[in-house]
């Protein structure tokens, strides 16, 4: 069983569709939501699944070992972030190689960076009046939103669009395809690992 932590600051939907979409699953299982803000909804939602949870404090996570030790004693493999609003420490990095992967409501290296998340890119897209956004799906290296890329894909800025009704447009194409491409890459791993 590879055993994936999904990384979570905000309400989690991301978390709960990537949790549906692995309940039961015969090779991958989802075995911890982590989570740096206590009251965050996806710890809400990784109670009401059944997943262990865990808060991330501060201190540990930038001085101390990333919470390294704490992940490899519950066997994780594989780390999903799914609106993880902190940068991902060196330590970290170094320990999970090619294995941590992160979602971008935008198309970068556009609108990403410290501080571009949420309603502050849907906001900034509108207001440059771009005529097209979507997503990034991309490993993570030390740099905020800066990693090599997965997958993009696209949705139209019409006139009309609002940050809400763009954020909305953003969300489907997250939902319908950040599962998908987390299967798509663990099984194409465990081929090349020859398991
Ligand atoms: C998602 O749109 C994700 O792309 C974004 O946070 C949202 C989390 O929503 N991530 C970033 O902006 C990372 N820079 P959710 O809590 O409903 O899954």
């Amino acid at each position: 069983m590879v055993h994936i932590a999904i990384f979570a600051s905000g309400t989690g939907s991301n978390a709960l569709k990537i949790i549906d979409h692995f309940r039961n699953h015969s090779s991958i299982s989802i075995a911890l939501v982590a989570s740096n803000k206590p009251g965050a909804g996806v710890l809400d939602i990784a109670e009401r699944k059944n997943i262990p949870s865990l808060i991330i404090e501060k201190e540990r996570f930038f001085r101390g070992d990333g919470y390294v030790s704490e992940l490899k004693r519950r066997n994780i493999q594989w780390i999903i972030l799914a609106g993880f609003l902190w940068k991902i420490p060196t330590s970290l990095i170094q320990a999970f190689p090619g294995k941590i992967i992160n979602i971008h409501p935008a198309l970068l290296p556009k609108y990403g960076g410290k501080g571009m998340y949420g309603h502050f890119v849907h906001e900034a897209v509108i207001e440059a009046k771009e005529k097209e956004s979507g997503i990034t799906i991309h490993y993570v290296d030390e740099e905020f939103d800066h990693g090599k890329h997965i997958l993009q894909l696209t949705c139209p800025v019409e006139d009309t669009d609002t940050p809400e009704t763009l954020a909305k447009k953003i969300q489907v194409l997250e939902h319908k395809h950040y599962p998908e491409v987390i299967a798509r890459l663990i099984n194409e791993n465990l081929k090349i690992e020859g398991i």
